[in-house]
C-alpha cells in the first residue's frame, strides 16, 4: 500500500509524476474539461487541528475528481473521545477509498497508515506538510524556477521547513535555512536530507543570520513562528524570533526578481510584513490555489499505484 505521509518516502521521479498529473488536471479544469477519474470513490478527511486551505482544497478537489469527500472533525468522532487510532483506521479504511489526516505527532499518522487498508495522505503533522510542498513546487514550476533555483527559508525549523528540506534534497535544488538558536531543524531530518542530497546534487546550507540565507535567493519562504499546538509558547517565540521577519530590507539581499512564498495563514508583522506580503500576493495566492491541483495529482497517483 502506497501512502503519502512524507516526501522522504518518494523518489524524485514519482513526485514529478504526481506533479505532472497536477498540471494536467489544472489545465483541464481551467479549460472546462472535468477529470472525474475517481468517480464513485470516497475520501475521509480527519482533522485533529484547524484548517482552511487543506480542508477546502481536499474537499473540493476530491469532489472535482468525482469522489465523495467526508469531513470528520476529531471533536465530533470517537477518536476525539479516545478511540485508538488503530481501531479508527481499521473502521474508516473499510468504508472509505482514501483517507486524509491532519494530526499532531507524525507517529499517529504512521499508526493509522499501518492499520489502514486504504491509502493515507498527510494533511499536516507536527513533522511534515508534504501536500503543501507539492503545491509550493508546482508554483515554482509555473513561475519558471527549476532545479537550479536557490530557495531561502527564514524562520522556524518546523513541519513546513522539514518538508522544504525533503523537497530540496529529493529534487536537487539549493536550500538555505536560517533559524534562530533553539529552533533548528531536528538533526535526524538534516542527516536524512544530506543522504538524499548526495544522489540529487541538492545543496543544503544552515545559517543563523537570515541575510546569509537570503543573499541572491530566487525564492524566500517562511511560515508562522507559532505552529498549531504551540500556542502556550507564543510570547516566548515572538521574542526568540526577533530579526527573523521577512521584510523589504531582508528581501533587498535576495535576487532582484525574488518572490516570497508563505503557506498561510500569515501573521503580518511577525514572520512577514504587510508590505512584503501584499507585494507578493500573486505568488502567495497562486501557491494557495495550487493546493487544490497538486493534491488532485497526488490522489490520482495514489489510486493508480494502489490499484490491484
Ligand atoms: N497551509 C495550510 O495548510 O493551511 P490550512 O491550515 O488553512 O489548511
Ligand atoms: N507550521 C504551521 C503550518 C500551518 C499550515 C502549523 O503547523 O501550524
Amino acid at each position: 500500500m502506497k501512502h503519502f505521509l512524507s516526501l522522504k518516502d518518494y523518489e524524485k521521479s514519482e513526485l514529478l509524476e504526481m506533479l505532472s498529473l497536477a498540471h494536467i488536471v489544472k489545465s483541464d479544469l481551467k479549460s472546462g474539461k472535468a477529470t472525474t477519474a475517481l468517480a464513485g470513490k470516497s475520501l475521509a478527511m480527519i482533522f485533529e487541528k484547524s484548517s482552511t486551505r487543506t480542508r477546502v482544497s481536499f474537499e473540493i478537489g476530491a469532489a472535482q475528481l468525482g469522489m465523495r469527500p467526508i469531513f470528520l472533525s476529531s471533536r465530533d468522532i470517537q477518536l476525539g473521545r479516545g478511540e485508538p487510532m488503530k481501531d479508527t483506521a481499521r473502521v474508516i479504511s473499510r468504508m472509505a477509498d482514501m483517507v486524509m489526516i491532519r494530526t499532531f505527532a507524525h507517529s499517529r499518522l504512521e499508526e493509522f497508515a499501518a492499520y489502514s487498508s486504504a491509502p493515507v495522505i498527510n494533511g499536516l503533522s507536527d513533522d511534515f506538510h508534504p501536500a503543501q510542498l507539492m503545491a509550493d513546487y508546482m508554483t515554482m514550476q509555473e513561475l519558471g524556477y527549476d532545479d537550479r533555483a536557490v530557495v531561502a527559508w527564514v524562520g522556524d525549523g518546523n513541519n513546513v521547513a522539514n518538508s522544504w528540506l525533503m523537497l530540496a534534497s529529493k529534487m536537487g535544488f539549493e536550500l538555505r535555512i536560517a533559524t534562530p538558536e533553539g529552533y533548528e531543524i531536528a538533526p535526524k531530518w538534516v542527516e536524512l536530507a544530506k543522504g538524499f542530497a548526495q544522489k540529487s546534487g541538492a545543496k543544503l546550507y544552515f545559517y543563523r543570520d537570515p541575510i546569509d540565507a537570503v543573499k541572491g535567493a530566487g525564492v524566500v519562504a517562511t511560515d508562522v513562528w507559532t505552529s498549531m499546538g504551540q500556542e502556550a509558547e507564543n510570547e516566548k517565540r515572538i521574542k526568540d524570533f526577533a530579526g527573523f521577519g521577512v521584510n523589504s530590507e531582508l528581501l533587498s539581499f535576495a535576487d532582484s526578481k525574488a518572490i516570497a512564498l508563505h503557506c498561510l495563514p500569515a501573521h503580518r508583522g511577525e514572520e512577514i510584513t504587510d508590505e512584503v506580503f501584499e507585494a507578493n500576493a500573486d505568488s502567495i495566492f497562486l501557491e494557495a490555489e495550487n493546493r487544490l491541483h497538486a493534491q488532485k495529482g497526488v490522489m490520482l497517483w495514489l489510486e493508480r499505484h494502489n490499484r490491484s
